[in-house]
C-alpha cells in the first residue's frame, strides 16, 4: 500500500475539456480502488489518498455540473462501490434502438420492413407506439413464477446484478411472484425503471436539506438510487417501472407484442397506458404529436416514442442489424433550444484533416445541460447562417448529439466568419475536394493535429478502448515525443518511471494506465480496424470486414491488393453487401500509403490480434462459408435471405469467385449461376437451400 496521491493541476485551472477528461480518469481510478478495497479486500492506497481523489472529483463536479457523469463516483454512497455488483451475462442481449427524427424517417422505417417481408401496401401492418421512458432498462428473470434475478443493461451483453435492490421496489411496480400457472416457467421481463418528476424534486429537496449531492435529472436519480450497495437506500427511493419487452422465454407469450403486454399487465406489471396500436404513417404521426403535446404534463420524463411491429412472427423474421432490431425504432422528440451569444469561432482539425468550425458560446442552460460550444459543421453552414463573432444565436441540443446553431437572431455587426483555407495547426493548405463541403488539411503525416486525433481515436472507446487513456494524455505524450504512431502506445510500457514522475502522475496512476494498455495488447480484429480511424469505417463496417476476412493477416494480405482494379481481392471486397465505393476507396487510399502499412506491421509485432470467431460455428452447415444469392427468391426477400444466412454464420457476397462456397440460384439467375458452374461452385435452388439450413 502506498500513501501516494497524484499531484494534479489546480481544479480552477482546468478547461472544460480537461475537466471532462479528469472526471473520466477519476471515475475509473476510484472505481479501481473500490474494486481493490471491496472486491479483493486489498486496498492499493491509504484512506486519506482515496478521500483526496473523491474530493477532487467533487470539486470538479461542483465547477462543471454539466459534466457530471452517469457513473460519477459521487453517486455511490460512502466508500461503497458500484463495482461490487456482480456481473451477469444476459441470456439474450439487451439491444438498443435506431433513431427516427422526421415523418420521412418513419416512412422509410415502415417501407424498409415491407420490402424485407415482401408485404404489399394492401396488407395492413399494426405498429405498437409507446412512450420512450427516460430511465434505465432492466431485465427481470422469473423462474417458476418467482423473481430470481434482476440485471441492468450494462453494455447490452453483460449487466450488473441488482436483484437485492430491485426486490425493494413495491409489488405493484415489480411483482416478486407471478401467477405460476399462467406464466412461462422461465421468463425475463424487461422494461424501464424510472423516477417521476415529482418524486425527483422531492428527493433533491431532501438531499439538499441533508447536505447531500443533488441529482442532475430524474434519470440520474433513478440510476443512482438503483445502484446502491445498501438496498435500504434503494428502498427509501420512490422508483417506478413500466414493462415493455422480454428476453429469454421458455414458451411463446402471444402472437403479438400488444398481446404480450396485456399478459404482463394481467400478471401485475405496470404497462404504459399511453401505448396504442397504429396502422400507417398518419396514425403514427398523430400519436407522436399527441405525446409531444402532452410531454410536459406527463408525470415522468419521456424523450420520444418507440414504434414496434406488433406481429411477433414478423418480428422474428425481421431480426436485428448490429445490436438494434429491424422491427423497432425510436422516434425522438424535437431538440431543446436556447438563445445565447457567440463569443468566438475557432477551427478544429479532425483525424481525417477535416477543418470544423466551432462556436464558443456564452454558457447557457439547454434542457438541463450547460452548453458552451456548438459545432458549425463547415464554411457553407456558416454562410447559410450568416454568422459572425458577437452574434446572438438560437442553439439546439437533441439527445446526446453535439449542440448546433440553428439561426442567427441578432447581429450587432455585419461580418460573416470565413474559414482560412489553411490548417490552423500545421499551416499546410486546406482544400475542398470535389463533391465535399469540408475543407481538409493537406498536411497528412506532417500535421500534428491529425496525428494526435488519430491517436486519440485509437485509444478511445471507438478504438482499442484503453481504460483511463484520455484525450489529454494523448496530447501530453505527443508533446513529449513519446507518441507518434499507434505502436508507440504499447511502447509506453517501457517508460514507466518517466511517466510516474510526470507532473500530475504518480506510481499509482502510471501503473494503472500501463496495466490498461497491457490488457489491450490482445484485441479483436474489428476493434483494431475501427481504431485505425480509416475514413468511412466505423464499428459496423469494421465488424463486417473482420467477420469477412477472419484474421489480421488475411485482412492485411487482401488489402495490399485492393488498389488493383480488377484484382480478385478488389472484387471480393466490393462484392460484400454494404461495402460501397466510398469504403473501398478509403481502404485503398489507406493501404496505398507506405506509412500506414508500416503502422500495421509495427502493430503486428506489438500486439496479438485475435481471429474472429464465427458465430454458431458449431451445428450450422454454412458457418464460415461464403454464399451468393442470385435470381428471384420466392419465399423471402433478398434482404431476409441474407440476414438469415448471416445469422447462422455464413458470409454473404454479391459476386461469384473462386472463393465462393455456395450459390443459391432462383429463377432468372443468369451470369452468376453460369460462372458458378464454370468454377465448379456448388449451386442449390431455394428449396434445397432451405432444406440445408433446416428452414424447409
Ligand atoms: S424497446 C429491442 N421500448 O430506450 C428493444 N425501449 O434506445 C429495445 N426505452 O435501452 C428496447 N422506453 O432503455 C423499448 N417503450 C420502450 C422504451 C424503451 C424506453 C429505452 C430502453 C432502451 C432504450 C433504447
Amino acid at each position: 500500500m502506498t500513501g501516494n496521491t497524484d499531484v494534479s493541476p489546480d481544479v480552477d485551472a482546468l478547461s472544460e475539456a480537461q475537466a471532462a477528461d479528469e472526471l473520466a480518469r477519476l471515475a475509473a481510478e476510484i472505481a479501481r480502488h473500490d474494486r481493490a478495497y471491496h472486491g479483493d479486500d486489498a486496498p492499493l492506497i491509504t484512506d486519506a489518498a482515496y478521500d483526496a481523489l473523491r474530493r477532487r472529483n467533487d470539486e470538479i463536479e461542483a465547477l462543471y455540473p454539466a459534466l457530471v457523469r452517469d457513473d460519477s463516483p459521487a453517486m455511490k454512497v460512502g466508500t461503497e462501490a458500484i463495482s461490487a455488483f456482480a456481473k451477469i451475462i444476459h441470456a439474450t442481449p439487451m439491444l438498443s434502438l435506431g433513431n427516427a427524427f422526421s415523418r420521412n424517417d418513419v416512412e422509410e422505417f415502415l417501407a424498409r420492413i415491407r420490402r424485407f417481408l415482401m408485404l404489399d401496401d394492401k396488407v395492413p401492418m399494426k405498429v405498437s407506439a409507446e412512450p420512450k421512458i427516460d430511465g434505465l432498462s432492466i431485465s427481470l428473470r422469473y423462474e417458476g413464477g418467482r423473481l430470481v434475478q434482476a440485471a441492468t443493461r450494462g453494455d447490452g451483453t453483460i449487466g450488473e446484478n441488482v436483484t437485492h435492490n430491485i426486490e425493494t421496489l413495491a409489488d405493484d411496480q415489480i411483482p416478486k411472484k407471478l401467477p405460476y400457472l399462467s406464466c412461462p416457467d422461465t421468463i425475463e421481463v424487461r422494461g424501464e425503471v424510472f423516477m417521476t418528476k415529482a418524486d425527483f424534486a422531492a428527493l433533491n429537496a431532501r438531499q439538499e436539506a441533508s447536505d447531500h449531492k443533488l441529482f442532475a435529472n430524474p434519470r440520474n436519480a433513478a440510476a443512482g438510487s438503483l445502484r446502491q450497495l445498501d438496498p435500504a437506500v434503494t428502498r427509501s427511493r420512490p422508483l417506478a417501472f413500466f414493462a415493455y419487452g422480454w428476453g429469454e422465454v421458455s414458451e411463446q407469450l402471444a402472437e403479438t407484442h400488444s398481446g404480450a403486454l396485456a399478459r404482463f399487465a394481467a400478471w401485475g406489471f405496470p404497462t404504459n397506458p399511453r401505448t396504442v396500436l397504429c396502422t400507417g404513417t398518419d396514425e403514427i404521426m398523430a400519436c407522436y404529436a399527441r405525446l409531444e403535446a402532452d410531454r410536459a404534463r406527463l408525470a415522468y420524463d419521456i424523450d420520444g416514442v418507440v414504434y414496434k411491429v406488433d406481429r411477433l412472427d414478423w418480428q422474428r423474421r425481421l431480426g436485428f442489424v448490429s445490436r438494434a432490431p429491424r422491427w423497432a425504432i425510436a422516434h425522438k422528440f424535437a431538440a431543446e433550444k436556447a438563445t445565447t451569444v457567440v463569443n468566438n469561432i475557432i477551427v478544429q482539425v479532425g483525424r481525417t484533416g477535416a477543418l470544423t468550425p466551432v462556436a464558443e458560446l456564452e454558457p447557457v442552460n439547454v434542457g438541463g445541460v450547460m452548453v458552451s460550444r456548438a459545432t458549425l459543421h463547415n464554411g457553407d453552414e456558416i454562410e447559410r447562417l450568416g454568422l459572425g463573432i458577437g452574434d446572438t444565436v438560437r442553439i439546439q441540443r437533441a439527445g446526446d448529439v453535439i449542440p448546433q446553431v440553428i439561426e442567427v437572431t441578432g447581429k450587432p455587426g455585419d461580418s460573416v466568419f470565413r474559414i482560412d483555407p489553411v490548417c490552423p495547426v500545421c499551416g499546410s493548405g486546406a482544400v475542398r475536394e470535389e463533391g465535399e463541403v469540408v475543407l481538409r488539411c493537406t498536411g497528412g503525416l506532417v500535421c500534428a493535429a491529425q496525428a494526435v486525433e488519430r491517436l486519440k481515436h485509437f485509444v478511445s472507446q471507438g478504438g482499442l478502448d484503453i481504460e483511463g487513456f484520455g484525450a489529454r494524455n494523448v496530447e501530453q505524450f505527443y508533446d513529449l515525443g513519446w507518441l507518434r504512431g499507434p505502436g508507440d502506445v504499447f511502447r509506453l510500457c517501457a517508460r514507466r518511471d518517466a511517466l510516474a514522475s510526470l507532473d500530475g502522475w504518480g506510481e499509482l496512476s502510471a501503473g494503472n494506465l500501463l496495466k490498461a494498455i497491457e490488457q489491450r495488447r490482445t484485441a479483436t480484429l474489428d476493434r483494431l480496424i475501427c481504431g485505425l480511424g480509416i475514413r468511412h469505417i466505423g464499428q459496423t463496417t469494421a465488424r463486417l470486414l473482420a467477420h469477412h476476412y477472419g484474421s489480421f493477416a488475411a485482412w492485411r494480405q487482401a488489402m495490399t491488393h485492393v488498389g488493383t482494379i480488377g484484382s480478385e481481392e478488389r472484387q471480393d471486397l466490393v462484392s460484400l453487401d454494404s461495402i460501397g465505393d466510398a469504403v473501398a476507396n478509403a481502404l485503398c487510399a489507406f493501404f496505398a500509403e507506405r506509412h500506414n502499412r508500416d503502422v500495421l506491421a509495427d502493430l503486428a509485432t506489438e500486439m496479438t490480434v485475435a481471429d474472429v470467431d464465427m458465430p454458431f460455428a458449431t451445428g450450422s452447415p454454412v458457418a464460415g462459408k461464403t454464399v451468393v444469392f442470385t435470381g428471384t427468391l420466392e419465399t423471402m426477400s433478398r434482404g431476409e435471405a441474407k440476414a438469415r444466412a448471416e445469422s447462422i454464420g455464413a458470409r454473404v457476397s454479391g459476386s461469384v469467385s473462386a472463393r465462393t462456397d455456395l450459390v443459391v440460384a432462383g429463377p432468372g439467375a443468369g451470369s452468376k449461376a453460369r460462372k458458378a458452374r464454370d468454377l465448379g461452385v456448388e449451386t442449390l435452388d431455394e428449396q434445397q437451400w432451405m432444406e440445408l439450413i433446416g428452414d424447409a
